[in-house]
């Protein structure tokens, strides 16, 4: 049996006919950018998350770059946020000039750990950015109490985390400003680049239409430094059939992430949901000291996998360029050392993830001589 990773193909097979007519609707019209597609997918998608605005962006990494501007964000500000992301977290916070503070994550979650942010904060700081990684909220309750204590504004990276809730609350709602990606893997993927931001906030809402704009307010009045961040209106039309689905598509995940739980020998450590989370399983992450052998093994079965990620931002070459200082950050540290990413994508059978299952456990009993059976 041949597992990819993520297969694309069997979702765009099912809303193929949607899709070929909205793109051909779009292009009869010639109105390419911010047009009455973009319009009705920030209305969709600020209902969906629950919140007032929703500004559509041309990817996850603009998103966080423009909500970081239209919340004030620049040289002299430090913003709080981890290591253990993909690096565009802490790229979106460098590009306003801004000076990124990496902490530690929990080690259930892989999310912040709010009990290392309080000795982070310097009178420096404006900013937090939690990210809800592989689809999990960060545990936001305590985030947003030492947020108020301190004044400073929260920005959600939600890119992996559309759909997820927080004791009953969407991602994308809780801080001043959320940002998604729809990346075209994301859990809601667009057939290019594209990104979002949310908030209920008019005044951060205002200055993210001005900011993905070059900064205008009217045609060739500039009212502030902006970027070319716009959102196209295929992508637009793309996600607004995608959204209508979204909802099943997670719940299959959901199912998938279910019965990988209960097929695995209990010698790996499988994600666990967190009582105050609905998890939307973007990535299906398990951790094994074994991580190299275990991918090369399921390569040679024919089963894809990924690393999520396997060098922490404070270790990237990157970081020493930008003269980031040497951390100790042993949580995050030892987790991308173990983390392995299983195939997660809501078309993936139960036989396939069984498949998976058998293989992985296979590894423990003959590789590792262990048959620690559930
Ligand atoms: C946690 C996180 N933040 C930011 C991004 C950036 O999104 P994009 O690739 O759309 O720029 C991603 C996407 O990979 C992500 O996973």
């Amino acid at each position: 049996m041949q597992i990819p990773f993520v297969d694309l193909k069997m979702q765009y097979a099912s809303i193929k006919e949607e899709v070929l007519v909205e793109i051909s609707q779009v292009l009869d019209g010639m109105q390419l950018f911010l047009g009455k597609n973009v319009r009705a997918l920030e209305s969709d998608y600020a209902a969906y998350c629950n919140t007032e605005f929703a500004i559509g962006v041309s990817s996850g990494t603009d998103a966080l770059h423009i909500a970081l501007r239209a919340c004030g964000l620049g040289p002299g500000d430090e913003v709080i946020t981890v290591s253990h992301t993909f690096i565009a977290t802490v790229e979106a916070i460098i590009l306003t000039g801004a000076k990124p503070v990496l902490i530690d994550i929990d080690p259930e979650t892989y999310n912040m750990d709010p009990g290392q942010l309080e000795k982070a904060i310097t009178p420096k700081t404006k900013a937090i950015i939690p990210v809800h990684i592989y689809g999990q909220p960060a545990d936001m309750d305590p985030i947003i109490e030492i947020a108020r204590a301190h004044n400073l504004k929260i920005i959600e990276d939600a890119c992996q985390a559309h759909g997820a809730a927080y004791k009953g609350r969407r991602t994308g709602s809780m801080g001043d400003a959320g940002c998604f990606s729809f990346y075209f893997t994301k859990n809601l993927g667009a057939y290019g680049e594209g990104g979002i931001v949310t908030t209920s906030d008019p005044e951060i809402a205002d200055r993210c239409r001005m900011a993905r704009d070059h900064g205008q307010n009217a045609k060739y009045h500039h009212a502030m430094i902006g970027i070319n961040g716009r959102l196209d209106e295929i992508q637009a039309a793309v996600l607004r059939i995608k959204l209508r689905h979204l909802d099943d598509w997670l719940e299959q995940r959901r199912l998938l992430a279910q019965t990988y739980n209960s097929s695995l020998y209990q010698d790996y450590i499988v994600p666990e949901e967190m009582p105050w989370a609905k998890h939307v399983y973007h990535l299906y992450v398990i951790r094994t000291p074994e991580r190299d052998r275990l991918r090369e093994y399921l390569e040679s079965k024919g089963v894809a996998s990924g690393m999520h990620y396997p060098i922490p931002v404070h270790l990237q070459k990157a970081w020493r360029a930008c003269r980031g200082p040497e951390l100790s950050l042993p949580v995050t540290e030892k987790i991308t050392q173990e983390i392995i990413s299983l195939p997660m994508y809501p078309e993936l059978t139960i036989e396939e993830v069984d498949y998976v299952c058998n293989c992985v456990n296979e590894f423990n009993k003959s590789a590792l001589g262990v048959d620690a059976t559930k």
